[in-house]
């Protein structure tokens, strides 16, 4: 496919026009819904889910399945060994497989593939340990303009609820200067295109497009929950940190294929390229909007969020705004990885209540399906 570092370098990319590159909406002084006014998470992500599709996801695939269909190529692992092999990592919207093991005498079929390829795949679903794989019967490359991207690449799907909810957020701000701050990012349209394109990880928690905004709204959500019950807090000050704390994930994230993250997200991680985005955005602005006392709490909000040091975060909270924007933060990633571990079918094959393995993202946790009706019809 033909790489485009849109996900770096801003430029927007026509595949994903339909995905939502929303106007801003009118923000008059008090246009919008007061900050204090919660999301009904249920229905956000109900109106967002991502339209069926006519193919069952991969996750439901059954052993023996025929699968003819185009696929991304998320990675390409070769082994080494006595009996060295490769296997290939194909996946779409709804998931991901691994191929059956590409021994040396299949290996011309590797010959020109690369990660984030695009390629018409057929074969048949098959198991080995208790792993589905993909038995490949046949691969061919198909061009990148050809490529049915929103098929692909796993999404949040309808991005106008989530939108409205954070638009009503930040344009109801009682804090004028909190509401400008604001307004520089979600007014400007570049912005917003990609701020609703990007995900919240490569591969742990929202990593789909649109995760960002999911995540954001989610972190908002819980942290004004906790406002209310810690009435000291300035819910206006925990909207706004909310809203901006993941923005050098923008900077961080490409998703113009498999999601990846960039050399700048490598080297300086998201945590600082968010402060130096605000910085460059906001404290540099002709006219700024906050005094500097301002900008270093909106700040250290955005260099605290993580916590501690070892989870990547300059600083550790210290004040009471930073440690609830942590906690939300926290939640949301925590919350979104253990619901996704427990969806995801290919861990829990023949009807295992506990997953076959451990996940990474949970600490190296499994995780158990347990459920009753407790009496409900
Ligand atoms: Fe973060
Ligand atoms: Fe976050």
């Amino acid at each position: 496919m033909t790489r485009d570092p849109r996900g770096a370098e801003g430029r927007s990319d026509p595949r994903f026009a339909s995905l939502g590159a929303d106007a801003p909406p009118p923000c008059g002084p008090l246009g919008g819904t007061p900050p204090t006014a919660l999301i009904d998470t249920a229905t956000l992500l109900t109106a967002g889910t991502a339209p069926a599709r006519a193919r069952p996801p991969l996750g439901d695939r059954q052993i023996g399945d025929p699968v003819d269909q185009p696929m991304l190529i998320l990675e390409i692992e070769r082994r080494a060994g006595d009996h060295p092999h490769a296997i290939l990592w194909l996946g779409d919207a709804s998931g991901r497989l691994p191929s059956a093991p590409l021994w040396s005498a299949d290996q011309g079929r590797l010959v020109g593939l690369r990660r984030g390829d695009v390629v018409a795949v057929r074969g048949r679903i098959t198991s080995w340990r208790d792993r589905r794989q993909l038995a490949i019967d046949s691969l061919q490359v198909l061009p990148g303009e050809r490529a049915p991207w929103e098929d692909l690449l796993p999404s949040i799907g309808d991005r106008a609820p989530w939108w409205s909810r954070l638009d009503a957020w930040r344009c109801g701000l009682g804090s004028p200067r909190l509401r400008a701050a604001l307004a520089i990012f979600f007014d400007d349209r570049d912005f917003r295109h990609r701020f609703g394109e990007c995900p919240a990880s490569t591969s742990g928690h929202h990593a789909k497009l649109g995760g960002l905004l999911q995540h954001s709204c989610e972190v908002a959500h819980l942290a004004l929950t906790l406002a209310r019950a810690t009435p000291a807090a300035d819910p206006d000050l925990l909207l706004a940190g909310a809203l901006l704390h993941d923005i050098g994930k923008l900077d961080s994230y490409r998703w113009d294929g498999p999601f990846e993250t960039t050399v700048t997200g490598h080297v300086l991680g998201h945590v600082v390229l968010g402060c130096l985005r605000f910085d460059r955005a906001v404290g540099t602005a002709p006219n700024p909007p906050l005094t500097p006392s301002e900008l270093i709490l909106l700040q250290h909000l955005i260099l605290s969020h993580h916590g501690r040091a070892e989870f990547g975060a300059p600083v550790r909270p210290m004040t009471l705004e930073a440690e609830i924007l942590h906690c939300a933060d926290d939640a949301s990633a925590r919350t979104d990885a253990m619901a996704s571990a427990l969806a995801d079918p290919g861990l829990f094959p023949d009807g295992a209540e506990v997953s076959v393995r451990p996940l990474w993202q949970l600490d190296q946790r499994r995780v158990w399906r347990g459920r009753s009706a407790w009496g409900r019809s």
